[in-house]
């Protein structure tokens, strides 16, 4: 190979687009091209598309796209010669040798030694525990776990002597780097002098990326000293957010099998793969985040999550319910036994056993809601703990049919009323930037909450709209009085202006002009009625009550105002009437008239 452009053009006929992308992208033929949900952009339906005979990627829906180089640096964040050299070796394809050829040389060079001495030390700590007479505690161990041979040697398992200096003499033995092992996290500098080991008397996880580098370890005490884990920090090759434990080699069986399992411990992941079950990955001791998400739907769009059936559990699996949504995977989760981790359940009982409670996963927002609600405490207390609990999460999830649906179900499962729901997400999402104040949402929930206080927006616009009949009544009164959203009054204002001569509810959102009030259009005439056919009568006298009084309160300010006290007299009178008679059910016909005036 003589040039550079000739070498691109070599990779380019070698590394065909729809096989590289494949790897990381679930991709469908569709016509000419390729399909999937693309990997930088959340998105529910794929617009990332490939086309194989041009070679080139675009996605539809962020923009991006490019060719098969494109592609590699985008996701791998790597630079382009970076991307030439691995897809070049890929494809076994030679490379010339020019010095000058990576820009970022020294960072590049950089992870390359990073990688290798973790691989170093990863050797190391795998014949320890294999061969020397130090590593008895981690094979002690490891047998009493129940983990084979074949395990440790698959997984690299290794195990880290009870010393400040083992690995550290070792490394000094192979010539390595001080301050590069320290950089990569296995060893500590002490003041400024002195390096240490930072893994001592642990068992050893090696973590590897897909390109089967040995990017960082997890440590495991022996017995019951804290910390029980100890990872490696972030380092320019380690980020715990990112990786998932044992991808590299799952990521095939996950694609065949088009099911993800998601468990949280190394241990869980080992002995489950031990059993056969080798569609199974671990996060590295953190939340699930959205990175780790994103890694794995380019190989499925099913996944199970195992969380324990505990209050960190429920508020586990709620705070990753958004992040599964929002980037289109259908997530499930299987609660087990109490007491029991997906390593103590597979060693007592099988892995058919753990197949069938695969089979019984439910959906995750049905398992926090059947959680939270078997700890909810009784009354409006826990209704409103449980609805602080998950306006952060709903607010979390794009705007539209889906959010609709889920607070629907919610409001029907906790008998929260749906348009108080509506009433709190539209609050918060005001105030955005501002930490909840759950004080304040105590006093708006009650007054929502409670349906003899009509005293809301929502609850006059859901009655129009769901009981159009009762429309004609408030047509010719005050109602703006009562009212003072103003998206909403638009929208009352277009309902009392084109009905019933439009005839059709339907076609309301036509004549709205801003999208903020459209989509509130849909939401109230997607939302349950607030109001049930018996109780919609009352309700109508009671808004129509609340016009009264304001009016009231308005003339008895402008009769003070005036000083005409006959006049103040008999409005004084007029709103005490009407406040005592809030307490009947039927209207009382004074009112009536008073109202039509
Ligand atoms: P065993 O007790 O050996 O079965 O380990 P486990 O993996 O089941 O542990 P556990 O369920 O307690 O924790 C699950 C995961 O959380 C672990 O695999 C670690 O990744 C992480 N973790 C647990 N304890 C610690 C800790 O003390 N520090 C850190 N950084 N991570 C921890
Ligand atoms: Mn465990």
């Amino acid at each position: 190979m003589t040039n550079f452009s000739e070498a691109k053009e070599e990779v380019k006929k070698a590394a065909d687009i729809v096989e590289v992308i494949g790897q990381y992208v679930e991709l469908k033929k569709r016509g000419q091209n390729y399909v999937g949900l693309c990997p930088f952009h959340s998105e529910r339906s794929p617009s990332f598309t490939v086309n194989q005979n041009k070679q080139i990627y675009h996605c539809f829906g962020c923009g991006k796209g490019g060719d098969v180089f494109t592609f590699w640096m985008e996701y791998h964040n790597l630079d382009f010669p970076q991307s030439l050299k691995d897809l070049a070796e890929r494809y076994n394809i030679q490379l010339p040798q020019k010095r000058d050829l990576y820009a970022d040389k020294k960072k590049k060079e950089l992870k390359e030694q990073l990688f290798k001495i973790n691989d170093l030390a990863g050797r190391y700590f795998h014949n320890i525990l294999l061969k020397s007479a130090d590593g008895k505690p981690g094979r002690d161990y490891f047998s009493r776990r129940h983990i084979s041979q074949e395990t440790i040697s698959n997984f690299r398992l290794g195990y880290a002597v009870k010393r400040w200096d083992g690995l550290l003499n070792y490394l000094k033995s192979k010539n390595c780097f001080l301050d590069k092992a320290a950089t990569a996290g296995l060893l500590i500098l002490k003041n400024n002098k002195e390096y240490y080991d930072r893994f001592r008397g642990r068992i050893m996880f090696p973590i590897f990326d897909l390109n089967h580098h040995n990017i960082g370890f997890g440590g495991r005490i022996l017995d019951d000293s804290l910390p029980k884990y100890i990872n490696t920090p972030e380092t320019p090759i380690y980020h715990k957010g990112y990786y998932l434990y044992g991808l590299d080699s799952a990521f095939e069986n996950i694609r065949k099998r088009d099911l993800a399992i998601i468990v949280e411990g190394y241990m869980d992941m080992l002995v489950l793969r031990q059993h056969g079950i080798s569609n199974v990955i671990a996060t590295l001791g953190t939340a699930l985040t959205s990175d780790q998400i994103r890694r794995l739907k380019g190989y499925t769009k099913d996944v199970v999550v195992l969380f324990d059936p505990d209050d960190a559990g429920r508020k586990a699996a709620l705070k990753s319910f958004p992040l599964f949504l929002n980037e289109g995977i259908s997530a499930k989760v299987v609660v087990l036994p109490q007491g029991e981790d997906p390593d103590s359940f597979v060693n007592k009982h099988g892995s058919d056993a753990f197949k069938k409670l695969l089979e019984r996963a439910a959906p995750i927002f049905d398992f926090y809601l059947d959680q939270a609600l078997a700890n909810m405490d009784t009354g409006v207390d826990g209704q409103i703990k449980i609805l602080s609990e998950v306006l952060p999460v709903f607010m979390q999830l794009e705007q539209g049919a889906t959010r609709f649906l889920y607070v629907h179900r919610f409001a029907e499962k906790t008998g929260i009323n749906e348009a108080t729901v509506w009433e709190e997400l539209k609050h918060q999402e005001g105030k955005r930037t501002n930490e909840r104040d759950i004080s304040q949402l105590k006093s708006r929930f009650s007054e929502t909450q409670d349906p003899r206080k009509y005293g809301s927006d929502l609850q006059f616009i859901n009655l129009l709209l769901h009981y159009p009949e009762k429309i004609d009544t408030f047509r010719n009164q005050e109602w703006e009085l009562i009212v003072s959203d103003p998206e909403i009054i638009t929208i009352i204002k277009v309902i009392m202006e084109k009905f019933p001569s439009e005839g059709n509810l339907d076609r309301v959102e036509e004549f709205l002009d801003s999208p903020a009030a459209k989509e509130q259009l849909r939401v109230i005439l997607m939302s349950q009625p607030f109001y049930s056919e018996e109780s919609v009568g009352q309700a109508v006298s009671e808004f129509e009550k609340k016009i009264a009084k304001v009016k009231i309160s308005r003339s008895i300010r402008k009769a003070s105002a005036q000083g005409d006290m006959e006049m103040l007299n008999r409005l004084i009178r007029e709103k005490q009437d009407l406040d005592s008679n809030s307490k009947s059910v039927t209207k009382p016909k004074q009112d009536e008239k008073f109202l039509s005036n």
